[in-house]
């Protein structure tokens, strides 16, 4: 429901959104919701992804301004949270959706990790949100009783083998959350994350065995796999007053999936299938 009709549940708030790269990203879609509740926030992403994604075109439908950052140079995000100070004075969210590794992205197999990818993995998917709270903390923009939201993936808790090292990064942004949301909690600043279930995007799609999680998913989610808008409409919720004492949790968005164990459905398919299999 991204472009539908709002609630007003943002109005007056300010907010810095990470991660838009093209119009699948959760990211966007958020911004999209943002801009439906009435809320008044800057874009950043990495130089590169300014270069190549599509985030101008949001920009313009939102009113928003873009600023370049490299979560992973402190120096950029320094700069960006003057140039939100400028914009902005002050913010009331931020959105974390920033997630990358070179060794999903080159399928190298757990045992067999590069450990300097490893290092940009954490340090790009998970550290950055330490950085991004406390550089923004620092310039003293953050309002007291606002909400940072980070997403997040179930692989921090279980293992999906094909999401390799991006387990161990979402277990980290997981922890970070919860250890700043501690040090946060007496000026009524939240900090979550979201637990998204598999989802169509740059990033996600990226990852080899990605379609065969994403079904897997579907079919034993009770819901089903929520979409990146639905996903948005609750991460507005969570930036809202109608959440001020919801911290340091991880928060499934998943149809269900957590707490499934298995449905008929996928007994019946999996009998036939193993049948058909012993037969051959
Ligand atoms: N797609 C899924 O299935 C899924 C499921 C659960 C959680 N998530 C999480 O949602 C978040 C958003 O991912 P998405 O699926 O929308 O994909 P996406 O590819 O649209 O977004 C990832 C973003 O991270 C940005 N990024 C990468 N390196 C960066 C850097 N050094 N500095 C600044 N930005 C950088 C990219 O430019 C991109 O905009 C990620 O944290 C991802 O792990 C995704």
């Amino acid at each position: 429901m991204a472009d539908g009709q709002g609630y007003g549940l943002l109005e007056g708030k300010k907010g810095l959104i990470f991660g838009a790269l093209d119009d699948r990203s959760i990211a966007w879609r958020i911004a999209l919701a943002c801009n439906r509740e009435g809320a008044e926030f800057s874009l950043s992403n990495a130089p590169v992804a300014l270069r190549f994604g599509d985030l101008d075109e949001l920009s313009e439908i939102t009113g928003a301004e873009v600023f370049p950052c490299d979560v992973t140079k402190e120096d950029e995000i320094e700069e960006l949270m003057q140039n939100v100070k400028e914009e902005h004075g002050s913010i009331d969210f931020i959105l974390h959706a920033i997630g990358m590794s070179p060794n999903v992205r080159k399928n190298t197999g757990y045992e067999n990790l590069n450990y300097h990818w490893m290092q940009q993995t954490l340090d790009i998917s998970a550290v950055s949100l330490h950085k991004v709270i406390r550089y923004a903390d620092e310039a003293g923009i953050l309002n007291d009783g606002g909400s940072i939201v980070a997403l997040s993936y179930i692989g921090a808790q279980r293992i999906f083998s094909k999401y390799s090292d991006m387990n161990d990064a979402k277990a980290l942004l997981e922890s970070i959350a919860r250890n700043y949301g501690s040090r946060l909690a007496e000026r009524g600043i939240r900090v979550n994350t979201v637990s998204q279930a598999p989802t169509q995007t740059s990033a996600g799609t990226g990852i080899k065995g990605f379609d065969g999680m994403y079904t897997f998913a579907d079919k034993l989610a009770p819901m089903g796999n929520p979409s990146a808008d639905e996903c948005a409409d609750y991460c507005v919720t969570l930036f809202s007053d109608l959440t001020r004492k919801v911290t340091m949790q991880n928060l499934y968005h998943d149809g269900g999936f957590v707490t499934a164990g298995i449905n008929e459905e996928m007994i019946n398919d999996l009998a036939k299938l193993y049948s058909e299999r012993e037969e051959e």
